[in-house]
């Protein structure tokens, strides 16, 4: 290969439409692709497309080496499950394999080999849109849905299935530390100490890498100073040497030109030298690999050892995806639909990512037998619940709305709509024996550089909700957005709250199983629901002051607290309600201590709990443990979770769940930025419930 072949490997260049800033890039990707300076395209898809591209740089070009095709596939191509932090408040990993099965079939069969996802960015920042698009505030939930989705996408971590005509590579994104985003605000500055980079960012990540996830993207954010797409000791130190990572780091959209406007690079050549040199190997939308690219050598600014790495991780992946023996994809086996098994599969994912926030004197389920049904709201009707970021198929197939899906499943009822005006909601409910109110955030309102300063409902609902709650009608509210919301007075009175998220393409029919009691809601919060914008960050795995609030004097003055809130998020992470009971026995631990060298020889201590359905219908519990190290050498989480198991029990069941607790559970990462993990000596406790508020606890000594 020249050293022109080589530097194009690390081209990346957008087919059509925006997923960043500037427009498509279609002549210039072709011209590249016939000069073999093009290793890569994204926001391409349709087999016929990637063919017709692919014929060039396999024909054209003089070394016909073919190219890789890279799409957003977030939830779903065309059949769009819930957004992940929806996915996420299942507490079942296995819902977000299946959407990764389901979508990685689906865009493989359209041509296309590699998905930018999953989106694995731990964050405390509900304003921040982005939160929809990963798994919530804690790192090991994250860690758990990671694993799942890059295993779903790809198969097995050894690789082996990659070439699968169902199977395409994965991203794990964003490296590093984007959700702690200032503010909130997109692509603002993240300053973090090492031991908060390494115990709360970076898990899902190392994570993400065991599972052999093919490729990591790099995040716009500063990390404590330094941009992360120029930042060698995350992506060299950390992610290529520490952990051995085998794939290709890729940029985000102008992420090594948007070295410049960080102050971190002179100009483009300076941004290329810094990214390559800091371990990052392939550059999407801008050009400065390519353009500098050997100037740069020439200068002695970067090798040719650099470059020549970059290219090497770039082939073996090509190769692993089978794209040597075979650059094309079969244009008749391309699919233009969901087939009913993923339509079915989003369902059911949908209806069990569902939280049931509040319930009260049993106002859900409703009765599919009742007479007649208002539903009322802005998104009573509304047939975009796809959320952000939703492939090619929220363009052709609406979601179903929960106005239809009603109909569908209470059809003796009468039912009637009204939008959002809360005169005319307010005359519907009067009307009706029992009204559904609608209510939440419009799809555009989270994801990518979609930041709210006021997390509250928007504009006009919670006076929407006071009109129906004055007429007497019995109601319940069901909640579709993309992040933790700021919930009103009106949750006081609410009689029920379902949170919904946005639910996909299937978001009515889900929404109806659930508030009819075909399904019985099972899902937990995998954020903090503050109780004002400004409580912001309140978030369950957080430090102890010295100073803590103290429940037992609360007009204490001189402690950590808002004088003018009630002490305590809103609605606590890992909180969800059932429509039946469950009882949880006090956690057992197997042994009331353990050595620092047993932990080390990969010894555990199991924590047991029983889990019983105590009501009339059969529900799952999710059965959480969460561990305390009392005193350590840097202050630790007030709770970290270190297990959760969702269980389906009949009525009267039980069953004894186990959590072993090794050494990754009991230590923590220090400030030292080669690496140090510590297992100190000392008291944890464990807590055990179904929520990260549980109370229940057992002492555990580590000698
Ligand atoms: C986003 C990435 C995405 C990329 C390509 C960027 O704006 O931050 O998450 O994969 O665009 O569409």
């Amino acid at each position: 290969m020249t050293v022109q072949e080589k530097l194009g490997q690390l081209q990346q260049l957008t087919w059509t439409g925006d997923t960043g800033p500037g427009g498509g890039q279609t002549a210039e990707t072709e011209a590249a692709a016939r000069a073999g300076r093009l290793g890569s395209v994204l926001n391409i898809h349709g087999a016929r497309n990637t063919n017709a591209l692919q014929r060039i740089a396999v024909e054209e070009s003089r070394l016909g080496i073919p190219l890789l095709f890279g799409l957003d596939v977030i939830h779903g191509f065309w059949t769009t499950f819930p957004i992940p932090l929806a996915q996420a408040a299942s507490f079942d990993p296995e819902v977000s394999r299946r959407d990764a099965e389901v979508s990685a079939a689906e865009t493989r069969a359209a041509g296309v080999r590699w998905t930018f996802s999953p989106m694995m960015d731990v964050t405390h920042e509900p304003r921040w849109g982005r939160i929809a698009e990963g798994s919530g505030e804690d790192p090991y939930l994250n860690a758990a849905f990671a694993v799942a989705k890059v295993e779903g996408y790809q198969g097995p971590a050894d690789g082996s299935r990659l070439a699968a005509d169902d199977r395409i590579a994965a991203c794990a994104k964003h490296f590093v530390a984007y959700g702690g985003a200032e503010g909130g605000r997109d692509y603002n500055t993240v300053d973090v100490s090492e031991q908060r980079l390494r115990n709360h960012y970076l898990p899902p990540f190392k994570a993400a890498v065991d599972a052999g996830v093919a490729t990591v993207m790099a995040a716009f954010n500063t990390v404590s100073g330094v941009p992360a797409h120029g930042n060698a000791h995350t992506m060299r130190t950390v992610l290529k040497d520490e952990w051995d990572f085998g794939g290709f780091v890729v940029s985000d959209y102008t992420g090594v030109e948007e070295l410049i406007a960080h102050g971190f690079a002179e100009d483009g050549a300076d941004a290329a030298a810094l990214a390559l040199t800091s371990g990052l190997d392939m550059e999407m939308v801008s050009t400065h690999f390519v353009d500098h690219g050997e100037a740069l050598l020439d200068a002695g600014l970067i090798t040719i050892e650099h470059v020549d790495e970059a290219v090497a991780r770039i082939l073996a992946l090509k190769h692993a995806l089978g794209l040597f023996a075979d650059p094309y994809s079969d244009e008749s086996a391309e699919t233009t639909e969901p087939t009913a098994a993923a339509r079915t599969a989003a369902r059911e994912t949908a209806a069990r990512s569902m939280v049931l926030l509040k319930n009260e004197a049993a106002a859900l389920p409703l009765d599919p037998a009742t007479g007649s049904v208002a539903v009322v709201g802005p998104f009573a009707d509304s047939t975009d619940l796809h959320g952000t970021w939703a492939g090619p198929g929220s363009h052709r197939f609406p979601s179903v709305s929960v106005l239809d899906a009603v109909r569908e499943t209470a059809p003796a009822a009468r039912v009637t709509h009204a939008d959002a005006d809360p005169a005319r909601a307010a005359a519907a409910a009067r009307e009706a024996d029992v009204t559904v109110v609608v209510v939440g955030e419009d799809p555009a309102l989270s994801g990518e550089a979609a930041v709210r300063s006021d997390i509250g409902l928007p504009a006009g609902q919670e006076e929407l909700i006071a009109a129906v709650a004055a007429t007497g009608t019995p109601y319940v509210v069901v909640l579709v957005n993309g992040r933790p919301l700021a919930l009103g007075g009106w949750l006081d009175t609410a009689p029920a709250v379902l949170e919904a998220w946005h639910p996909g393409i299937e978001a009515g029919h889900a929404v109806a199983d659930v508030l009819f009691g075909t399904v019985n809601p099972g899902g937990k919060l995998p954020v903090t629901f503050p109780r004002a914008t400004g409580q912001i960050p309140v978030y369950y795995n957080h430090e102890s002051t010295g100073r803590p609030y103290n429940p037992a004097h609360p007009d204490e003055k001189y402690v950590s607290r808002y004088l003018d809130l009630a002490e305590g998020p809103r609605l606590p992470f890992g909180h969800g309600l059932s429509y039946t009971t469950f009882a949880t026995s006090d956690p057992v631990l197997s042994r009331d201590d353990i050595t620092r060298a047993e932990l080390e020889q990969g010894e555990t201590v199991d924590v047991t709990v029983t889990v019983t359905n105590t009501g009339e219908r059969a529900g799952d519990e999710v059965v959480q443990v969460y561990v305390h190290d009392v005193a350590a050498s840097i202050a630790q989480p007030v709770r970290r979770l270190r297990g959760f198991a969702r269980v389906t029990l009949e009525p009267g069941a039980s069953t004894t769940v186990a959590f072993p607790l090794g050494a990754e559970d009991l230590g923590f990462w220090t400030n030292d930025p080669a690496g140090t993990f510590l297992v100190e000596r000392g008291r944890v406790d464990v807590y055990a419930g179904t929520s990260s508020t549980a109370e229940a606890r057992r002492t555990l000594r580590v000698l």
